[in-house]
């Protein structure tokens, strides 16, 4: 079995339907997909998009990213829309939970930003005025930190498991994995990236690659031990960076381990 990663997949705009459906629907029967969140903000485009996935790949594991939580039309907030989506993936076989892929474990991590992801304080929070979760996420009422929230629910996942473990994330888990501020176009982009509490639960669980998603800068590095991953599948306008919809995870940690894939 095979483990790629992808993320941000965007379906809401056409083009990336039609990229999507471009995927073979034989190559990947035996392999597993690991989907680091964004895929939409539409219910209808959320389930149409993991089908199309999940019809591809043995098994799809996935986490929402802050697309997902975005709510329009005030019939829930966005804690009950996260419920929502992770109902949505229990019907149709998306796995949410830590589980098998072939000899590894896969354990997805559930996350929000914080501000002290900015280590530095170099970011431009007068960037961040037409930041789309500020209108679009609706809280509930004294819910707290929202980072803080997400990271408690990932608690009962942080436990030894008996293979190698393989990790991802929607946000950054560290501030290494984001170029400097100068060289982004985004300049607030640290204040709404990251959370440090989660390397922290990727350490916990001696991960051997954590794959992300979110900054739409394609990263692949190996750092203090951990390969960490961001494949992202762009918004149209930049799908002339996508040379590969999908990146090999499995062989690039079996390789670091000194094993044959
Ligand atoms: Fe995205
Ligand atoms: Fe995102």
């Amino acid at each position: 079995m095979r483990i790629f990663a992808i993320s941000d997949l965007h379906t809401d705009f056409i083009e990336n339907r039609n990229r999507l459906q471009q995927l073979s629907s034989l190559d990947y029967q035996g392999d597993a997909l690991l989907v680091a969140g964004d895929i939409a903000d539409d219910m209808r485009v959320i389930s149409w998009t993991l089908k199309e996935l999940r019809s591809r790949f043995s098994q799809v594991f996935y986490v929402p990213g802050n697309h997902e939580l975005w709510v329009r039309n005030g019939d829930c907030d966005s804690i009950e829309k996260f419920r929502r989506v992770l109902g949505l993936c229990e019907e149709l076989g998306v796995q949410t939970q830590p589980g098998r892929a072939g000899r590894y474990w896969v354990v997805p991590l559930f996350s929000w930003y914080t501000a002290d992801y900015d280590e530095k304080k170099e970011a431009d929070a007068s960037s961040l005025e037409g930041w789309a979760d500020f209108y679009f996420c609706k809280w509930p009422f004294r819910m707290g930190s929202v980072s803080d929230y997400f990271l408690r629910l990932n608690e009962p996942r942080i436990r030894r498991y008996d293979g190698p473990v393989l990790t991802l994330s929607h946000f950054l888990p560290r501030r290494e994995l984001l170029p400097a501020v100068e060289k982004l176009s985004f300049k607030g982009l640290p204040l709404v990236a990251g959370a440090p509490g989660l390397d922290r639960q990727i350490r916990a669980l001696n991960g051997a690659a954590h794959v992300f998603g979110h900054s739409h800068i394609a990263f692949d590095r190996v750092i203090e031990g951990v390969r960490y991953v961001h494949h992202p599948f762009h918004y149209p306008r930049h799908a002339d960076k996508v040379k590969t919809p999908l990146k090999e995870v499995s062989r690039c940690v079996d390789k670091e381990e000194g094993r044959v894939a």
